[in-house]
């Protein structure tokens, strides 16, 4: 019998609802499941930066540094990150910033849908934190992806209330030296999010709205103003990290412009895939109008950001009809050159998916664990610190004085 459409709106409720149940019945079973990273041997000696392990045991036997877990046969059973950032803070070698360094912003952004950009900016974000970097994830897209995969259920842990959308349009009942409110915990001590919702993407409308209205009464300042709402929003709570990573949506309107504005270096992945090439084109055509715009009216006063591209989606084995990977590869190498950063993304399926059910990224996870070969593991964690070790020396170094003067005392070039 077919259904009238109050009936057919009662089925689709019905989906919502067991939609979440079954989320919520995933995100308990990985919080109960996913045991921490532990960091033992030469990666604990790496990680915290010392020359060698018996440096860390005898401050633990001498109670400078608290004492280690042990398992049930009096071995150690490895330092969790959290007793990581102790050791580096005890002996002096955190790598975060100097106070006199400023924080940087960094954005994955394109235009096109499933070019990795959430992915790439959520193992980013736990790659810089396992080093003993102060993260922020701030997620810009209503479908939340990058909130759900820190742990939150979108729309039920996060509304928008506690997303940045009402610092972003100015709301005034959210003045914004109340942004720390909206700032959260995830799995990680020294990994924090601001979640997303689905009402951002009203935020798009509303601020589409002002720029009209700005245009109407020819308020240039007003105008300006409205590109910069997120890197207005994020200019004090920085200060509390080394690293801010934006992640937004896949298309061209005023929030993902807000999101390459606030960023100090805009990274585009772009897939190593025929099809999904043609679009680069698009993009860089899209941001190119916009950018005019904005110099045309403000000059240099609106600083673009840097901007890289980064291959993405490598898969050297994959052909499809026309051209390879390794091909599309190598025309993204020679077009955008030195803007194109050495390193690329390989894909990594099994190993992606299967994280992504446990919420978890490679760099959180010990070796055998979340039904994660330790071969593809150890082939993941080479590839994606391969890429992020590229963006710290390229898009994050460059800007910290801190680093360039303890490089230069360790004859580092
Ligand atoms: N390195 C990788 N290897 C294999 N699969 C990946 C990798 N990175 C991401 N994926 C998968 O590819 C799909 C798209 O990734 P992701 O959501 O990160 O893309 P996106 O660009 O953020 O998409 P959108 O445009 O919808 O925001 C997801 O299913 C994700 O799990
Ligand atoms: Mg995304």
């Amino acid at each position: 019998m077919a259904l009238d459409n109050l009936q057919k709106i009662e089925e689709v409720d019905r989906w919502i609802d067991a939609c979440g149940d079954y989320l919520e019945g995933q995100q308990e079973f990985a919080n109960e499941f996913v045991e921490p990273r532990r960091y033992k041997g030469n990666e604990l000696v790496e990680v915290v930066g010392v020359t060698a392990l018996a440096t860390i045991h005898t401050a633990e036997k001498e109670g400078r540094l608290p004492p280690p877990d042990l398992n049930e046969n009096n071995r150690r059973l490895g330092a969790t990150l959290g007793q990581v950032l102790t050791m580096q803070d005890y002996f002096g070698t955190s790598p975060c910033r100097q106070s006199d360094d400023e924080p940087q912003i960094l954005s994955f952004i394109n235009f096109k849908g499933g070019c990795y950009k959430s992915t790439t900016a959520l193992y980013a974000g736990s790659y810089y934190a396992n080093l003993g970097y102060r993260v922020l994830l701030v997620d810009l897209d209503p479908q939340a992806s990058l909130t759900l995969n820190t742990g939150l259920f979108p729309d039920v842990d996060s509304s928008y209330e506690s997303s940045l959308a009402p610092y972003i349009i100015e709301d005034v009942d959210h003045p914004l030296e109340n942004v720390e409110a909206v700032v959260r915990k995830t799995h990680l001590p020294n990994m924090d999010i601001i979640p997303a919702c689905l009402d951002l993407a009203g935020v798009e409308f509303s601020l589409s709205n002002e720029v009209v209205e700005s245009r109407i009464t020819q308020d240039k300042a007003a105008m300006a103003g409205v590109f910069f709402r997120v890197r207005e929003a994020l200019s004090s709570i920085k200060y509390n990290y080394d690293l801010v990573i934006l992640d937004g949506t896949p298309s061209l309107g005023l929030l993902p412009l807000n999101i390459i504005l606030a960023s100090d270096t805009a990274i585009v992945p772009v897939p190593t895939e025929a099809t999904d090439f043609a679009s680069t084109r698009s993009f860089c055509k899209l941001y190119k109008q916009q950018a005019e715009i904005l110099n045309d009216a403000f000059g240099d006063d609106v600083p673009l950001p840097d901007m890289f591209v980064l291959p993405t989606r490598y898969s050297p084995s994959e052909h499809n009809a026309t051209v390879s990977s390794q091909e599309i590869l190598n025309a993204v190498r020679e077009i955008f050159n030195v803007k194109c950063l050495d390193t690329v993304i390989r894909k990594h399926e099994s190993v992606v998916s299967n994280l992504s059910f446990f919420r978890r990224t490679v760099f959180d996870v010990n070796a055998g664990d979340c039904n994660v070969s330790r071969d593809a593991r150890k082939k993941a964690i080479a590839n994606f610190s391969t890429v992020f070790n590229e963006i710290l020396e390229k898009a994050v170094f460059p800007h910290w004085e801190s680093k360039r003067v303890w490089r230069e005392e360790r004859g580092i070039v």
